[in-house]
């Protein structure tokens, strides 16, 4: 069944935009916002011909084989970088929910099932002069990409393979969403900090971000990781690719 009769089936309770196809639906609900798309509205497509992943990379959406959404949110400017935690935090659960008993948060929002990555999370703040217009929070879920022979084999899997069974997309997306629309909840709590910390699996691991190689030793309320080097300097890492030097560990 199409994926555009799977969602009829669901009640998501909010202004949804559907596409067979759509370049990359952080572009479609960035329009919308701009249009007036109103705090919750989720842009949904079976195919992204143009998706695109976090520092410039591209994201690859081929039909019926993942999901890719798009929810416009509208935090206060201050828990504008917890917005990622939110995204972690659903996909996480989404992961469980699947029956995957090794799953873990990469910092700061890869999501890892038996150690490979699942999902990819790209939040994307709007701007109008100073004040904040929204966030797009783009989620990208692998739920039957067939990674074997291609160069991300090692990295890369799908919800399917984790699951060993068949996934109904529509029940995934409508389940995700619930996720989301929990954890946005409490995102001026200090619950969504905790339950996301503890589902890390970064901390204590010899790791390097950029330029910067060390210990990572805590994350700040923001989500930004803290690295001790060999010297004992603790640097601040807001963002970047994060390399686990170590087996990964997951729980
Ligand atoms: C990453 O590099 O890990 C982030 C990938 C984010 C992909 C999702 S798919 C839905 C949304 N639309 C996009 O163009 N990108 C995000």
């Amino acid at each position: 069944m199409a994926l555009s009769q799977k969602l009829l089936e669901q009640r998501l309770n909010r202004p949804v935009k559907y596409f067979d196809q759509v370049e990359s639906t952080n572009d479609a609900a960035k329009a919308w916002l701009a249009a007036g798309a109103p705090e919750g509205a989720v842009v949904i497509a079976d195919e992204q011909t143009r998706g695109r992943g976090r520092k410039g990379r591209s994201w690859h959406s081929p039909p019926d084989a993942g999901l890719a959404l798009s929810l416009v949110l509208q935090p206060d400017s201050a828990h504008l970088p917890r917005v990622n935690l939110v995204a972690a935090l659903s996909v996480y659960d989404l992961v469980r929910e699947c029956g995957c008993e090794q799953v873990g948060i990469k910092w700061p929002n890869d999501v890892l099932a038996d150690g490979l990555k699942v999902s990819g999370i790209l939040p994307e703040a709007v701007w109008e002069a100073s004040r904040l217009k929204g966030a797009i929070l783009g989620i990208g879920v692998n739920v039957r990409l067939d990674f074997s022979g291609s160069a991300l084999r090692h990295s890369a899997i799908s919800l399917e393979d984790v699951a060993e069974r068949q996934l109904d997309r529509g029940e995934l997306i409508a389940s995700l969403l619930r996720r989301l629309d929990h954890w946005y909840r409490l995102i001026a709590s200090p619950a969504l900090f905790a339950a996301w910390k503890s589902r890390l699996i970064t901390l204590s691991q010899p790791v390097r971000v950029g330029e910067i190689e060390g210990v990572a030793v805590d994350v700040t309320a923001d989500g930004a990781l803290l690295i001790r080097d060999e010297q004992d300097n603790i640097h601040h890492s807001g963002t970047g690719d994060l390399v686990m030097n170590a087996e990964e560990r997951l729980h």
